[in-house]
């Protein structure tokens, strides 16, 4: 029992895991961190703090906390010989294609003598990967447009260097807004971790059978490239440009009720909540943050609110409980800072690789932990006799 609702017989003899690192109750709205709600988080802590409580359970102290901040930040070049792989890319390779190559290429670099059992070393991997990941996304984004990679420094907060490896050139640094930074932090936190979602599951399944940490994280990113998963966010802003204006709103509402049309509202519903996902909640808080302190006038915003205002007062989404998620307002934000959409993801996949890495982690450190092997209802014929080829 979590204070919110004792699980159920049912519902343990299914469960797939147990795990100590993030509690939702999708119909109460609720996720927690640790037991830290995701407001609290989100408003009042950085995603390193964020990144620290993930992995150690406890807030850390301000030592704790410096010391976590700088193994971090000491980690994050690349092995230089990692820049070859993406010259073997297509000029319009997608992002998430990049990202998913090099991070599973990174196993070459750092696993040999990794030993998976050794909690110090599973530590050392988890620093390593969140701290590279911003690096590796910022060069699939630099390799895509053309333009030379830019190294991290150790003079910048984790979402700082991100955004100076995303949009300074040799020519001219950028100067980062403390808006934006504080809007990308936000973001990082808020796709932080989620409990056993698809991609969470793939990279626990891959770490069952003792795979390296490296192609585990690349197996989480290929799971959530899907568009009804991290994919979301991307769909979500190429959906509200495809409805353009305000009078379209109703027609793309109508087309999501058709059962006949596969058509779904992208960033609406979810596998588990059934009310507001708390972390939209936040999102479109620091939405209209951003676009107030940045003076940006998105009129996509005003096809988002019109959306949000139909969807909400419309029977069928009320009946079916489809309320916007995280992927609902994050594309707006991204898009305010001047980032591409085939980025969206990628930065749901930086962000939630502390996730990913915090329950393969935990349960390589838990006691009888087996390879997963999930059970199927077979439907197929049974005991057929077999005619040789000869004689069909
Ligand atoms: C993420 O699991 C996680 O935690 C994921 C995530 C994380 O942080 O890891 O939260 C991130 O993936 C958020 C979800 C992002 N995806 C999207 O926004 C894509 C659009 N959403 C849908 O594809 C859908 O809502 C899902 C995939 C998210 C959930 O799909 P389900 O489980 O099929 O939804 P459901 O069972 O709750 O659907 C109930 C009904 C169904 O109709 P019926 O079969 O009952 O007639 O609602 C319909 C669905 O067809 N429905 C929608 C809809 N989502 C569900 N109809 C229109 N538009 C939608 N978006």
């Amino acid at each position: 029992s979590a204070g919110y609702f004792t699980y159920d017989p049912g519902f343990l003899a299914t469960a797939s895991c147990e795990s100590a690192i993030t509690f939702i109750d999708g119909d109460k709205g609720v996720l927690q961190h640790r037991g830290y709600p995701i407001d609290s988080l989100a408003k009042q802590a950085d995603y390193l703090e964020v990144c620290y409580i993930l992995l150690n359970g406890d807030a850390p102290t301000k030592a704790q906390y410096e010391d976590f901040t700088n193994t971090i930040t000491n980690h994050t070049m690349v092995h230089e010989k990692l820049v070859h792989f993406f010259h073997g890319f297509l000029p319009d390779a997608h992002p998430m294609a990049m990202l998913c190559g090099v991070v599973g290429a990174l196993s070459s670099f750092y696993h040999s003598d990794l030993d998976i059992h050794a909690p110090d070393q599973r530590m050392r991997s988890a620093h390593r990967l969140i701290a590279k990941m911003p690096t590796i996304a910022a060069m699939a984004y630099k390799y895509s447009i053309g333009q030379p990679f830019v190294y991290p420094r150790n003079d910048l907060t984790y979402a700082e260097n991100f955004l100076h490896m995303l949009f300074s050139v040799p020519a001219e640094e950028y100067v980062v807004s403390p808006t934006v930074a504080r809007a990308m932090d936000r973001i990082f936190t808020l796709h932080a971790d989620h409990e056993q979602n698809a991609s969470t599951s793939t990279v626990r399944l891959a770490g069952s059978s003792g795979a390296n940490p490296y192609a585990c994280i690349a197996a989480g990113v290929a799971s959530l490239w899907g568009p009804a998963h991290g994919g979301a966010n991307e769909a979500c802003l190429t959906m509200l440009e495809e409805i353009g204006s305000l009078d379209r709103v109703d027609e793309f509402v109508a087309k999501a009720k058709d059962k006949a049309d596969p058509f779904r509202l992208m960033g609406f519903g979810h596998r588990v909540y059934k009310n507001f996902d708390p972390r939209a909640t936040v999102m479109r808080e620091t939405c209209h943050e951003v676009l107030t302190e940045l003076g940006i006038q998105d009129p996509l915003l005003d096809v988002a609110m019109a959306l949000e205002k139909v969807a909400l007062e419309d029977p069928y989404f009320i009946e079916k409980k489809l309320y916007p998620n995280v992927d609902f307002y994050s594309g707006i934000i991204l898009k305010a800072i001047g980032i591409p959409t085939n980025m969206f993801t990628v930065i749901f996949a930086m962000s939630r690789t502390v996730g990913w890495i915090a329950h393969w982690d935990e349960m390589l450190g838990q006691a009888g932990q087996k390879i997963g092997r999930p059970r199927q209802k077979y439907t197929g014929e049974i005991d057929r006799k077999f005619i040789p080829l000869s004689e069909r």
